[in-house]
């Protein structure tokens, strides 16, 4: 006979977090978000952190490299989409990872043979006022000088002047050696008073440029998130199909973390996949998607990193109409944190656990954490922000940008659905959206952020870990959910509408 569960599958929207006394010294700023993101035994730190608890869904519309990077600055986590060509996913893993902080590759570029006229119109078209001048005009060619509107006076010199002529000259250059660390830059950068600093390698080369205002820049994100080569932490998506070949080219590449994207983990290819990562390559790997303790169970036995868990609870997710299978996302993360604990105190080994999916308020967020979530998984919230890789279009009044699910006819990933390895999409599980366009990813980011801190405050809690063991949750009725809002008030044009 089927087993029937007693109580329904819940959502986030049902809950609320009942306050905890805050003492005085429990305020936002003394708040830390870091969380792990890969198993740890008892005792011992997790090879790999997030400094916010936020990872960026593996999807087109969501997460490329510009993601990547933009997320890891704020100190989270992008998985770059896996429903493309491995050398393609595998380039982008490596440009996010050639992405070091405060280091960047020089972008105005001449020789010395050019004229000051050459000087002026590249200023003109990049808005760059520093140019480097190497032997072959190419951003990591010979250095031989470098050029600043401190070097020309537009009214006296002639437009053909060359370059070589009046650029500051290598001899006179301070520059750092290839290798140097970002605050040993900005040692020289303070020193010598200087706006910017080229970074040259052992045979002259140039390698970087080090700006004064880049550092200044980096400082404002203490959070961001470095392995120790200063790179930012990138991850991939991939499937259990092309695994062998995929997660060759996408070690090579330098990414840090994997997660196999499925709509459903509970399968033997996944314990497949898991036990031939772990034997052939030193990376991380998450898998999921699983809603109940015996997916995690099964997962964590064949020695994920981590697991994802979620199935249909999506914005653009319609697997549960079109398939029937699923369960609430608040349940789901309620009975796999118990499997987790469960877990925990037989073996001494804690297993991060990503809630992926569902989230529309800030809120669910922190409830997500407090039902013993360590991070999230967001497709929607990031898709609405300039660093995502989809169109800005104009509809109506609005601007919005698209978003489009993995089992849409436009992603065709047939890879995330298929569970037979027959392949194709023969029906969709996802569809294709605009969502509305918000502007730029930190400043969203900090005001959820602050709204996640301050509720923490409200359960008397300081840390992620504290407020799972701590934070009092209490189901709320259909009706007490319309008293959560604004209500039986007539609201004015422009209020608040309770996002
Ligand atoms: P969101 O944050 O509510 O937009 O949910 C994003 C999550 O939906 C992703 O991380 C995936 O787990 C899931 N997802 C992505 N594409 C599809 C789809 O086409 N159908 C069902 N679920 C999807």
């Amino acid at each position: 006979m089927a087993f029937y569960y007693s109580e329904p599958s819940r959502t986030f929207s049902e809950f609320l977090l009942l306050p905890n006394l805050t003492s005085k010294t429990c305020t936002p700023d003394r708040v830390s978000l870091k969380t792990p993101l890969c198993k740890f035994s008892r005792g011992e730190e997790p090879a790999l952190s997030l400094n916010i608890p936020f990872s960026s869904a593996v999807m087109q519309s969501v997460s490329d490299d510009n993601m990547a990077v933009a997320l890891a600055r704020a100190g989270g986590i992008s998985f770059i989409f896996g429903s493309q060509p491995i050398e393609s996913q595998a380039d982008m893993v490596r440009k996010a990872k050639g992405y070091k902080a405060g280091f960047v590759v020089s972008r105005s570029n001449l020789t010395p043979e050019h004229t000051l006229k050459d000087v002026l119109e590249l200023k003109e078209r990049t808005g760059h006022s520093t140019a480097a001048v190497t032997h072959d005009g190419t951003p990591k060619g010979r250095l031989l000088g470098i050029v600043t509107s401190r070097d020309y006076r537009v009214s006296r010199d002639a437009a053909d002047k060359p370059v070589g002529e009046f650029m500051t000259p290598f001899a006179s250059l301070i520059y750092g050696q290839s290798g140097i660390s970002l605050s040993e830059a900005n040692d020289l950068i303070w020193e010598h008073k200087l706006n910017c600093l080229p970074i040259v390698d052992d045979n002259g080369h140039l390698d970087y440029l080090v700006f004064r205002k880049d550092y200044d820049a980096h400082k404002n994100n203490p959070t961001e998130l470095l392995d120790a080569n200063k790179s930012y932490i990138v991850g991939a998506g991939i499937n259990t199909k092309d695994y062998k070949e995929r997660v060759a080219a996408l070690v090579e590449a330098g990414v840090d973390a994997l997660v196999i994207d499925s709509s459903d983990g509970y399968t033997e290819w996944q314990r497949e996949t898991i036990e031939y990562v772990k034997a052939h390559f030193d990376v991380k790997i998450g898998a999921g998607n699983v809603v109940d303790r015996e997916g995690f169970r099964y997962l964590v036995d064949a020695g994920a990193d981590f697991v994802k868990v979620g199935i249909g609870g999506g914005s653009i997710c319609i697997t549960r109409e079109q398939k029937g299978i699923g369960r609430g996302q608040a349940s789901a993360v309620i009975e796999v944190a118990e499997a987790r604990q469960q877990y925990f105190e037989e073996t001494g080994i804690y297993v991060p656990i990503c809630s992926d999916g569902g989230i529309v308020h800030d809120y669910h967020i922190t409830l997500a954490l407090a039902m013993g979530a360590d991070f999230v998984m967001m497709g929607r919230y990031f898709a609405r922000f300039d660093e995502s890789p989809t169109r800005k279009l104009k509809v109506g009044n609005n601007f919005v940008k698209e978003f489009w699910g993995e089992g849409s006819n436009r992603a065709r990933n047939w890879q995330r659905y298929d569970t037979g390895g027959k392949q194709g999409l023969v029906f969709e599980e996802g569809v294709d959206s605009y969502v509305p366009y918000a502007g730029g990813l930190q400043e969203n980011l900090d005001k959820t952020i602050s709204k996640i801190k301050s509720t923490m405050c409200n359960c008397g809690s300081l840390t992620v870990e504290q407020l799972q063991r701590t934070a009092r949750i209490t189901l709320v009725s259909a009706t007490s959910i319309v008293e959560g809002g604004a209500h039986d008030v007539i609201l004015k044009e422009n209020s608040l509408s309770g996002e």
